[in-house]
């Protein structure tokens, strides 16, 4: 999802605006590649406050923006090159095969085609597409259906004007997960799964330079977490939040076992098993649409691929080799932020590195 205007920029600055946090990168362009100039990570929701996703609005976005600008020291009306994204249920990536058709055919047939693939009402949706090849052989071609609501496009876009910015390029969740993937690992052939494991949902993307393209959102994320823990060990929300970030899935060896055992209810399935189950599913269903089962790896992103204990149990139970992914291989880093390689950035690292 793009608009048409593009300019040689000095500066990119990339935002992820999350349920839990917002996400801000502000690179400079090199040469060649990019520069970390600085980031900041900041919740939506204050310290002490319950984080349930039903209950919050989205008007606390914009105010958050401002005070990540402040303390950035960027002025907003100056940003040269703003990429940004939205994501969830009124948002779709499809990959579809069509008989060819002509540059002036394609785009109605194509509105036609995505009313049938992609949830969103007609008269309510903005669509993007990409040809990704045409077959030698059939002359069929594949395409990337983006689409996404006018509703939802305009709340994003009055949150950044709320926070004094220019909209700009507007990016689609999944597909910027692919892309920050794609400009920062070494890919060789084959088929990469990608999860951002965010706080309320996840989004998975199955992605390979020459495989077929997949992305849906799995309903689990870091909340479903903290819920785990506050009932399996009998804590309120911000105690369990805390042991969250400090033990994970580990236990602390201070907390007697038989105490945890005797209160979990065995009934209810945990978050991480609802999400392995979900992967496996997915996993299922491409290898028999896209007819390859060279899967070479699994790779974690979003604040919830911090989670102690999840890269190992994720890699036991789906049997793919799982790594938690550094987002700034190809970026240049000052001495100061050496140690922080962060997969929380990873998605807003992918989009202010997106040049066009
Ligand atoms: N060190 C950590 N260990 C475990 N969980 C963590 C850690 N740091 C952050 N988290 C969790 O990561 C989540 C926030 O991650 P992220 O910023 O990717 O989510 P989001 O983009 O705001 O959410 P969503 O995409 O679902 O709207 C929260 O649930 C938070 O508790
Ligand atoms: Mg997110």
């Amino acid at each position: 999802m793009k608009k048409t205007k593009t300019f040689k920029f000095k500066e990119s600055v990339g935002i992820d605006i999350g349920t839990h946090s917002v996400k801000v990168v502000h690179l400079k362009r090199l040469h060649e590649g990019f520069k970390l100039l600085n980031y900041e990570i900041r919740p939506t929701v204050p310290q002490g406050v319950e984080y349930i996703p039903s209950d919050l609005r989205p008007d606390r976005y914009a105010p958050v923006l401002v005070e990540i600008f402040k303390t950035l020291r960027i002025n907003p009306k100056k940003v040269q090159h703003l990429v940004t994204s939205v994501g969830g249920d009124n948002t779709s990536i499809k990959q579809i095969k069509t008989i060819f058709l002509p540059d002036d055919e394609l785009e109605s047939a194509l509105f036609f085609e995505a009313k049938k693939h992609i949830p969103i009402s007609g008269t309510d949706m903005i669509l993007d597409y990409q040809v990704l090849s045409v077959e030698e052989k059939t002359n069929n071609m594949n395409i990337l259906l983006a689409a996404t609501s006018k509703e939802l496009l305009n709340e994003h876009t009055s949150t950044l004007v709320s926070a004094g910015l220019t909209p700009n390029i507007v990016d689609i969740d999944s597909l910027a997960v692919a892309n920050s993937f794609a400009l920062n690992a070494f890919v060789e052939e084959g088929v990469y799964v990608l999860l951002n494991l965010g706080a309320h949902r996840t989004n998975m993307v199955i992605w390979g330079p020459e495989a077929r393209f997949f992305a849906r959102d799995i309903p689990y994320g870091g909340y479903h977490f903290t819920r785990d823990i506050m009932r399996k060990r009998q804590m309120e929300f911000e105690e369990a939040d805390e042991y969250k970030l400090k033990w994970g899935l580990l236990d602390d060896p201070s907390i007697s076992e038989s105490k945890t055992i005797s209160m979990l209810d065995i009934s209810e399935k945990s978050t991480e098993d609802a999400i392995v189950e979900e992967i496996r599913r997915s996993l299922r269903f491409y290898v028999k649409e896209a007819g390859t089962s060279d899967i070479r790896k699994l790779y974690m992103m979003g604040g919830t691929a911090k989670l102690k204990g999840l890269q190992e149990y994720i890699q036991e139970k789906v049997s793919i080799p799982t790594d938690v992914f550094m987002p700034f291989i190809n970026v240049e880093m000052p001495e100061k932020f050496m140690d922080k390689k962060d997969p929380q950035l990873a998605l807003a690292i992918g989009l202010a590195m997106r040049t066009e």
